[in-house]
Order: structure tokens, then C-alpha cells, then sequence
């Protein structure tokens, strides 16, 4: 199925009175991985694609939840709501969970998804699938709560329904960006200012490795175990209120207080990676290109080599990617394992770039490699006729 064939059945069924439809993007993140969840800072943007939700309000009790993408119908029953079903549904429905804890009363629905997210890039689909609904729901039943609750609560639900201890960029992202625009964004004060997302003659093309990312789950929560560790350690000379807080000019002495070889590593990530988010987006501002896209290139071998979330193949794409003429910056994006890479390539060297990049990728994974220019018009919001 298409957006426009799934929009075309389902728009005309909308009534606003127990018909509804919505949206919310996924994200790319420019710059900044595996620094939300620190309290430190991010640079995403929300993207065109994302996920849109048809709700239908039932008389009776149960949810009935549909897949358009899997082709997939599942019914919750009311004993059932509670639990983790460890399948799909426990997105949105771990968000129903969170959402009757601030007082939403339990009501019947049917409730079909459609996202035009590439599956398992690292886009965001999980957490625009979240967004959707808590929107979806603050909308319909009037429940008052404001975009940063229904971003907080998306979080809670993945946190604790789901099983991933991600941060806030994701979910914040999709409640707040407005279209053309990155957030700049600081996960501890959970405030933001925006910063326009273009670069003159120059677009950002995402590649999809397509490789599986079973093990997304596990390392991310794994990474994040390890940075508690490495705020034990900090903290047994001096409290640290969060890493997040620390700058690269701490790199040093820090580096004489944590011993050990593989948390230094993961703590001169997250140091690094934070100034280098401060930087992208004053470099954005003021249209350097090729200073920012030394960056994404630095940030990726951070990613890679201190912080170990890439893979081969999303190394290969970089170095492929290194190669061709017009291209500025390239590095993985999200939380890696897998997913895209984020390019930034002359807007008259994108074609050639899709040509070589999949060519090549195919000579030395094996793999096809899927190639699509970012736009960034996509905002959370209801779809009315
Ligand atoms: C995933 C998580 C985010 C963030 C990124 C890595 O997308 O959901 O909270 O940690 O990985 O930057």
C-alpha cells in the first residue's frame, strides 16, 4: 500500500465525530547519538515520511489494532491491556497504558496504523507510531496534556511497556519540529531552539544499509548501562549531576579518573559528541558546509570506535560515501547497530552518488543499499477532509 491509497480509503471515512485520522513524522538526527539519554545535546529534524493513525471509536471495550504495512490485525482484550504482548502493538498500546494513568478512560477503538517510515532504518517509526497515538488521544478526548507530557510519556511507555531505555530526542522531536527546521536540543532542560535545515546547494540524503538490527535492543540498553557505570566512577571523586554536563575541555583529567579502557571510550564518546552538537548547529546557521561536514565524518568514527554502535556495513557506506565527488559529511544516524546513514551531498551530485554508493555496497556487502534525499516537511497534526 501507498500513503495516497491509504489516505484515499481512509480520509473519506473521517468524520470528527468517531472518525479520525492523523499524523506524525519520523526524525533524522543530524548530529548527536547516544547523547540524549546523558542529558546532553542533540540536533534532529522531523522528516516528511512518517506514521499516519485512522481511529474509529467501538461501543464495545476491546482495541482492535491494524497494521496496514504487515497486514496484521491483533485485538486486545480488557485483561490483556496491561500486558506486554512483546509484538508491535505494544507501541501504541504501552502509550494507552501510560495515557489512563493521567486520567484517559479506557474506550473501545479500532485503531489502523500505515507508516511510510522505511521499516527498521532508524527513523523513528517506533516512536512516530507512539506520538501518533498519545496525540491522537490528547486530541479526541480533549485530555489537556501538553506536547512535552505526551513526549515524556511516549518515552515511559518504550521505557517501561516495551523494554528500551531510550531518551527523549525521538519522541520530543516529533512534538515539537516544525517544518525546514532542526532542533537544537537540550535533553536535560528539555528546551530547544530551532535552526533551519538547509545548507545552500547541498542536500542531506539518508542510506538505508537494510541490515538486520536484531540487536538493536540489547546493545542500546547495554550502552546505557555502561554510561551509569561511568558516572559511578566520576562520581566517586566528584558529583557529576549528569554526563551530558561535561565539555571537551574535561576531557583530560576525565580521562585520568576512569581507568578502565572501555568505559574511557564510551565517556570520551559522549564528551565529544555533546560539543560537537553545539558546533553542527552554529555551523549550520551560518551555512558552513564543509566545517560541518568534517563533523558528521568525526562524529561517525566516534560512533564506530569509542562508542562501538556501528557495523560494517554502515562503515562502508561512510567510506563509500567519502569518495564520491560533492559529497560534504557522512555518518550513521539514531542509535546504529544497523539503520541509515545521513549524507550531505552537492544537490547535482545526488544521482551520481545513488549510482556509485549502491553499486559499490552491493560489490562489498552483498546487501542493497536504498537511497532517498530527506525532506523536511512532516509535523505532527490531524488530517481533516
Ligand atoms: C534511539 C533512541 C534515542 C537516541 C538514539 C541515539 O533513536 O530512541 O533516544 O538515544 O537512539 O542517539
Amino acid at each position: 500500500m501507498k500513503t495516497a491509497q491509504f489516505l484515499s480509503k481512509y480520509k473519506k471515512q473521517t468524520n470528527g465525530s468517531d472518525r479520525f485520522l492523523f499524523f506524525a513524522p519520523g526524525r533524522v538526527n543530524l548530529m548527536g547519538d547516544h547523547t540524549d539519554y546523558t542529558g546532553g545535546y542533540v540536533l534532529p529534524a522531523a522528516i516528511s515520511s512518517g506514521t499516519f493513525l485512522f481511529v474509529r471509536l467501538l461501543p464495545q471495550d476491546e482495541i482492535r489494532l491494524t497494521s496496514e504495512n504487515l497486514g496484521e490485525h491483533k485485538t486486545i482484550s480488557p485483561e490483556a491491556f496491561s500486558k506486554r504482548q512483546n509484538s508491535w502493538t505494544d507501541y501504541p498500546v504501552g502509550v494507552l497504558n501510560e495515557l489512563e494513568k493521567r486520567g484517559w478512560k479506557k474506550q473501545g477503538m479500532e485503531l489502523v496504523y500505515f507508516g511510510d517510515i522505511p521499516m527498521n532504518a532508524g527513523l523513528s517509526g517506533s516512536a512516530s507510531m507512539e506520538m501518533v497515538t498519545a496525540f491522537a488521544m490528547n486530541t479526541i478526548f480533549e485530555l489537556g496534556i501538553s506536547a512535552k507530557e505526551l513526549a515524556l510519556l511516549s518515552q515511559k511507555a518504550e521505557n517501561d511497556f516495551v523494554g528500551v531505555q531510550c531518551g527523549i530526542m525521538d519522541q520530543y522531536t516529533i512534538a515539537f519540529a516544525r517544518p525546514e527546521h532542526a532542533l537544537m536540543l537540550d535533553c536535560h532542560a528539555l528546551e530547544h531552539r530551532e535552526v533551519p535545515v538547509s545548507l545552500d546547494g547541498y542536500q542531506f540524503v539518508a542510506v538505508n544499509s537494510n541490515v538486520d538490527r536484531a540487536l538493536v535492543s540489547s546493545g542500546y540498553n547495554q550502552r546505557v548501562k555502561e554510561l551509569h557505570e561511568v558516572r559511578k566512577v566520576i562520581n566517586t571523586f566528584f558529583e557529576v549531576p549528569y554526563l551530558g554536563s561535561l565539555t571537551g575541555e574535561d576531557n583530560e583529567w576525565l580521562d585520568k579518573l576512569v581507568e578502565d579502557p572501555l568505559l574511557k571510550k564510551r565517556l570520551r564518546h559522549v564528551v565529544n559528541e555533546n560539543t560537537r552538537v553545539s558546533l553542527a548547529a552554529e555551523l549550520l546557521e551560518q551555512q558552513k558546509t564543509e566545517l560541518f561536514g568534517k563533523l558528521m565524518y568525526d562524529s561517525h568514527d566516534s560512533l564506530a570506535y569509542d562508542f562501538e554502535v556501528s557495523c560494517r556495513e554502515l562503515d562502508v557506506l561512510v567510506k563509500l560515501a567519502s569518495q564520491v565527488e560533492g559529497v560534504a559529511g557522512a555518518r550513521m544516524t539514531g542509535a546504529g547497530f544497523g539503520g541509515c546513514t545521513l549524507n550531505l551531498v552537492k544537490t547535482d551530485a545526488v544521482a551520481g552518488f545513488q549510482r556509485k554508493v549502491m553499486m559499490d555496497y552491493k560489490k562489498e556487502t552483498g546487501l542493497e543499499a536504498s537511497v532517498f534525499p530527506l525532506s523536511f516537511k512532516g509535523e505532527i497534526r490531524e488530517i481533516t477532509n
